[in-house]
């Protein structure tokens, strides 16, 4: 069957872990076969966003074009993931009803882990004033109602988030449930290696 699109949406503050679950997810999908197509909050806005601020209008513009994209892909049977603090829950909502086909994942994470974090060294500057509108520390960020995935990752190993994320798609049966053989299965090189072992023994 020709695979179906679908949206992955990942919600959360910044340094929740949003890209890297998005990354994991990916390539989990792609080994699979599926085309996937990861649109990522930060490198939109160097190319598709390039300009927007950090404003509410602004975000929500944002969000509303990499929503746009995510549908175009999702209607042309590519799972398109969606990365982006997207803070507003309006304009979530607002896209999970264009695109139809919409799973949400809520990257949770306390504000007090996300500064002592601070992989990017944003928190510091934002609590020292040096940044407007920091989404967590001067600007809101609303939570999901009803996200299909909640991921504690202030608890939860990233290989157990990625792990529940892929169930749930294929609970909703948005892409096929993992072939049994999947774990410690051959790839293709190693398939073809041992077919070629067996036919010089002779016995294909
Ligand atoms: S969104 O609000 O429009 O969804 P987006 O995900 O594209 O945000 O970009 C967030 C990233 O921009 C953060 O991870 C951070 O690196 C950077 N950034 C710069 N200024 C801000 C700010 N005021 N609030 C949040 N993130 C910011």
């Amino acid at each position: 069957m020709e695979q179906q699109g679908f949206t992955l949406w990942f919600t959360g503050m910044s340094g929740s872990g949003k890209t890297t679950l998005a990354r994991a997810v990916e390539r989990i999908l792609r080994d699979r076969g599926l085309k996937v197509e990861v649109l990522n909050g930060d490198v939109v806005r160097t190319n598709l966003s390039k300009g927007l601020s950090f404003s509410k209008e602004d975000r929500d513009t944002n969000i509303k074009r990499i929503g746009f994209v995510c549908k175009l892909l999702t209607r042309n049977g590519v799972v398109a993931v969606g990365s982006a603090i997207s803070p507003y829950r309006e304009v979530r909502d607002y896209i999970r009803r264009d695109i139809g086909r919409f799973v949400e994942v809520y990257c949770r994470c306390p504000l007090d882990v996300l500064v002592q974090r601070d992989v990017k060294g944003l928190y510091k500057k934002a609590l020292d004033g040096e940044i407007d509108n920091f989404t967590g520390i001067s600007d809101p960020y609303e939570e999901p109602l009803n996200p299909e995935v909640v991921v504690d990752t202030d608890k939860e190993a990233p290989e157990r988030s990625v792990a529940r994320i892929v169930r749930k798609l294929e609970e909703l049966a948005y892409i096929p449930e993992a072939p049994q053989e999947e774990e410690g299965a051959y790839s293709e090189e190693e398939e073809k290696m041992i077919e070629d072992k067996l036919k010089a023994l002779g016995y294909l």
